[in-house]
């Protein structure tokens, strides 16, 4: 069974079939796990999780938000992964220097909070990096410790950060973009690195691989990234399978 470690259920392209989504997908995907990007959609990413046993959730302020994280907000993170067993990890967090949507001061402020939180809590963290390789990992190498683990989201970098990454406790996700036919240089990277460190997402309901392009994603096609995998390593797609879910289970501490 497939497991998509990142999706956005919450979003409002499934708001009419939601439902039907659910049990099409459950068809072939064990869990999911559903981040948050604000306190709202943290919220509703928890409700979620508490109406589908399959589904899991991360509670956090995404970079593009992270000037709207009031110190209230903060505190309603810290509740919540405090009290909430469906929280299993902190995110989406990170820093995004391409859009810029919130000042960068603040972005590494609200990184650097949440990173801490999670370490506080025994959670990992679900990273959340464009355009912001090099203050990225300065964050990471100061943040540094046993406590410290997670996931690279959607990456983009090269093999040299993801291998100084896996080295800091964090798993290598890969989502859509490593299908795309152009992505050479990021299928030579993904090809490098052990499968024990790698895990598959979709991030519905976005960035939906071949051969549906253009249309709204969802987790049962986190099978393509699957394959892709499988392709680039030379092993079957069920080996693929079977290794992802257990790295995934074993980052997010279900059973
Ligand atoms: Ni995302």
């Amino acid at each position: 069974m497939l497991f998509d470690t990142h999706a956005h259920l919450y979003d409002e392209k499934f708001q009419y079939d939601r439902d039907e989504m659910l049990a099409h997908i459950f068809e072939t995907v064990e869990y999911v796990v559903v981040p948050g990007e604000d306190l709202e959609t943290s919220a509703a990413a928890l409700a979620l999780a508490h109406a589908h046993p399959q589904l899991y959730c991360a509670v956090g302020y995404h970079p593009h938000l992270a000037k709207e994280m009031t110190d209230e907000a903060f505190a309603q993170l810290e509740t919540w992964t405090a009290t909430e067993k469906k929280v299993v990890a902190v995110g989406e967090i990170g820093l995004d220097y391409y859009y810029d949507n919130s000042p960068r001061d603040v972005q590494r402020d609200v990184f650097t909070r949440q990173i801490r939180l999670a370490k506080r809590r025994g959670l990992p963290v679900i990273i959340h990096n464009r355009d912001a390789h090099g203050d990225v990992m300065a964050i990471l190498r100061a943040e540094r410790d046993e406590s410290l683990f997670g996931i690279l989201h959607c990456y983009s970098g090269s093999y040299e950060m993801a291998t100084e990454l896996i080295g800091m406790g964090f798993y290598i996700s890969f989502a859509g973009p490593v299908v795309f036919p152009k992505s050479t240089k990021l299928k030579e990277v993904a090809a490098r690195l052990p499968l024990e460190k790698l895990l598959i997402e979709t991030d519905s309901p976005y960035l939906t691989p071949p051969p549906y392009r253009g249309r709204r994603n969802d987790p049962s096609r986190v099978y393509y990234v699957a394959e892709e995998l499988a392709r680039l390593h030379d092993v079957a797609v069920e080996e693929v399978i079977r290794i992802t879910n257990a790295n995934a289970k074993a980052v997010y501490g279900i059973a």
